[in-house]
């Protein structure tokens, strides 16, 4: 279930800004995939250009990518908080209200404050790290989301990515059913058997349509026992970069 499309130049641009947003003497979250891999790289540049910085990654993978790339790491029982967690999105609802500022699909740069009054919603977890992504999302003051315009929809509509306890597996299932979900265990594409997560669990992805009201989803599916984390993030993110040819635009919530 990896995320298909979007161009590198995009995702690094909207990767690359996001990093300048990383202050010396912070601590900073450090996101999963293709898009957030830019800001890491970019940040391991600024460290080797004399920036102070600690980062908690939210993967194995990021945590590979910034040894490799020089960050100093940490993790959040090590600090006193987040200051900034940076990371990418499978989806990210996109609609502006009619009320919505004429600038809401701003040009480069511009704050839009396309949803003033409606909380950021986002789909996670392509990559299967959206426990730990959620985990440091949540405790940063802001999280930025980084983007390429192919993430943007006027309605969330992927499978939800289910992380779930080995043993829950079909309880879940019967869960997620009676909600009107379809759900599939995620095979692991080199190994025989399910993807098993960094923390040792398995994904069920849920494809339920159209979302109308991931808001509601998301308690409703984090109370299953045996759920461990969804990729629904709403009203976590503060901003989305999103990376285009020649530039970023943002929105912010
Ligand atoms: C990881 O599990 C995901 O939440 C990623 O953040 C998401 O899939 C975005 O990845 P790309 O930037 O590679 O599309």
């Amino acid at each position: 279930m990896k995320t298909e499309g979007g161009s590198e130049t995009a995702k690094r641009n909207a990767g690359e800004r996001a990093a300048e947003e990383v202050t010396d003497g912070s601590v900073v979250g450090l996101g999963t995939g293709s898009t957030a891999a830019y800001a890491i790289e970019a940040i391991g540049q600024a460290v080797h250009d004399g920036l102070d910085v600690q980062g908690i990654p939210t993967s194995f993978q990021s945590r590979q990518l910034a040894l490799e790339v020089g960050i100093p790491l940490t993790s959040l029982d090590a600090v006193d908080g987040v200051d900034l967690a940076i990371d990418g999105a499978d989806q990210v609802r996109d609609d502006p209200s009619p009320n919505a500022d004429a600038d809401s699909n701003a040009t480069t740069d511009a704050d839009a404050n396309a949803t003033a009054d409606t909380a950021s919603a986002l789909i996670k977890g392509g990559g299967g790290a959206h426990a730990r992504e959620k985990l440091v999302a949540a405790a940063a003051d802001r999280f930025v989301v980084v983007a390429d315009p192919s993430k943007l929809v006027p309605e969330l509509d992927r499978s939800v990515p289910v992380e779930i306890l080995p043993a829950a597996h079909t309880t879940v299932a019967e869960r997620v059913r009676e909600l009107g979900g379809e759900p599939t265990l995620r095979d692991a594409e080199h190994k025989d058997g399910p993807v098993v997560t960094d923390n040792g669990n398995l994904i069920l992805d849920v494809a339920f349509g159209p979302i109308d009201s991931p808001a509601e989803l998301a308690p409703t599916l984090a109370a299953i026992p045996g759920v461990v984390e969804h990729g629904l993030f709403i009203g976590l993110a503060d901003a989305t970069y999103v990376g285009t040819a020649d530039g970023v635009e943002k929105r912010t919530y």
